[in-house]
């Protein structure tokens, strides 16, 4: 069961040490009463390193070890998708809330089988989908609700750039979950999710490494009244990297890149392009931390924007793409 934690400080883990591991502790530390506790490495030396470097007190050799500590509130999981569910799974098992990287995990059976658990132990659990978290997503979502320029019509989204990740990184690698869909086209499937909703139907391309995972994913959405989601992804290419609503009395475009800290710039049919700056001062993981961080003060084990329903609808999504263009793990 989620501990107490009204008006405590909570105390952060954090398990695989990498790439975001860093930008999420750099991020951390800007957050009021939230303590980076410990960290959780395959590599003591690793851990020690890490742990030097943002000032945690414990550093720990193995992911099981930090699951046995009995000061961590919450933990911040950001190994590689395929181990999603089963560290997930370790440290709901021990009572310790988990914010778990995107992809949730690696198809919708194990997303339901982490909802389960998180619901049979009463523990708090939620994708890390930091985007939703962001001040101009937020805007944005409003603007839309609030039908400002009146409904949709069309949306484009990318997120793409020629990746500069070694032969052997863990974006290539199929048994680690390579490929762009999971990692970088989760980004304008789930903009087209949080906005216009299911699709009624799909179209989905792509092209396939020699590893045998997608370096590129095109997928249209298509809804009522011929409204249509062009999304994309590459490891391959620049792209814009921006969402861009084109709506009936002017368009949305959140500039590059779209998914994290940016400007929105609106343009009002007939009208000069409009941009808002929102003076962002972090890289902008503290906003999914700060709501992580408030529902576990208010005893919850749920969040009320990134819900198990719509990570479930994300996860399957995602699946139903990967049927389309033949990529299994
Ligand atoms: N929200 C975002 O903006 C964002 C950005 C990038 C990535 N992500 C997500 O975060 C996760 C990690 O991405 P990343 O770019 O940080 O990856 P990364 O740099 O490769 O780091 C992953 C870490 O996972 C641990 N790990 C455990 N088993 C491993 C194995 N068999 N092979 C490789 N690493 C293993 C390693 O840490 P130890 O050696 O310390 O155990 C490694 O450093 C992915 O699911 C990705 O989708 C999110």
């Amino acid at each position: 069961m989620t501990k107490n934690l009204h008006r405590k400080t909570i105390n952060w883990g954090i398990i695989g040490l990498g790439k975001i591991a860093h930008k999420f502790a750099k991020d951390l530390l800007t957050v009021e009463n939230a303590n980076l506790y410990a960290v959780a490495s395959r590599s003591s030396a690793k851990a020690n390193e890490f742990a030097q470097q943002y000032n945690a007190s414990k550093a720990y050799g193995c992911y099981e070890d930090l699951a046995e500590d009995p000061n961590i509130d919450a933990v911040y999981i950001a190994t590689p998708h395929v181990f999603h569910k089963e560290n997930t799974l370790l440290y709901l098992e021990n009572g310790i809330a988990v914010l778990c990287e995107k992809p949730f995990a690696m198809n919708v059976e194990e997303v339901e089988q982490m909802i389960a658990k998180a619901k049979e132990k009463n523990v708090l659990l939620m994708e890390a989908l930091w985007t939703y978290f962001l001040p101009h997503y937020q805007f944005v979502l409003k603007t839309l609700e609030d039908k400002t320029y009146g409904n949709i019509l069309k949306l484009k989204a990318d997120f793409g750039f020629k990746s500069n990740h070694s032969k052997t990184s863990r974006v290539w690698e199929k048994s680690l979950g390579g490929g762009s869909l999971l990692d970088i086209g989760i980004y304008p499937i789930f903009t087209a999710l949080s906005t216009l909703g299911n699709p009624n139907t799909m179209e989905a391309k792509a092209t396939i490494t020699e590893t045998g995972v997608d370096s590129t994913c095109k997928v249209e959405f298509n809804y009522n009244q011929n409204i249509k989601a062009f999304l994309e992804s590459s490891f391959i290419e620049d792209t814009p990297t921006e969402a861009i609503f084109y709506c009936e009395k002017g368009t949305i475009k959140i500039n590059t890149r779209f998914h994290s800290p940016t400007t929105v710039s609106i343009t009002e049919l007939n009208d000069k392009e409009k941009t808002i700056d929102f003076n962002y001062k972090t890289i902008g993981y503290n906003y999914e931390i700060e709501h992580f961080n408030n529902l576990l003060r208010q005893g919850k084990t749920e969040s009320d924007i990134m819900t198990f329903v719509f990570s479930k609808q994300l996860i399957k999504t995602l699946d139903d793409i990967r049927n389309i263009i033949n990529l299994q793990y």
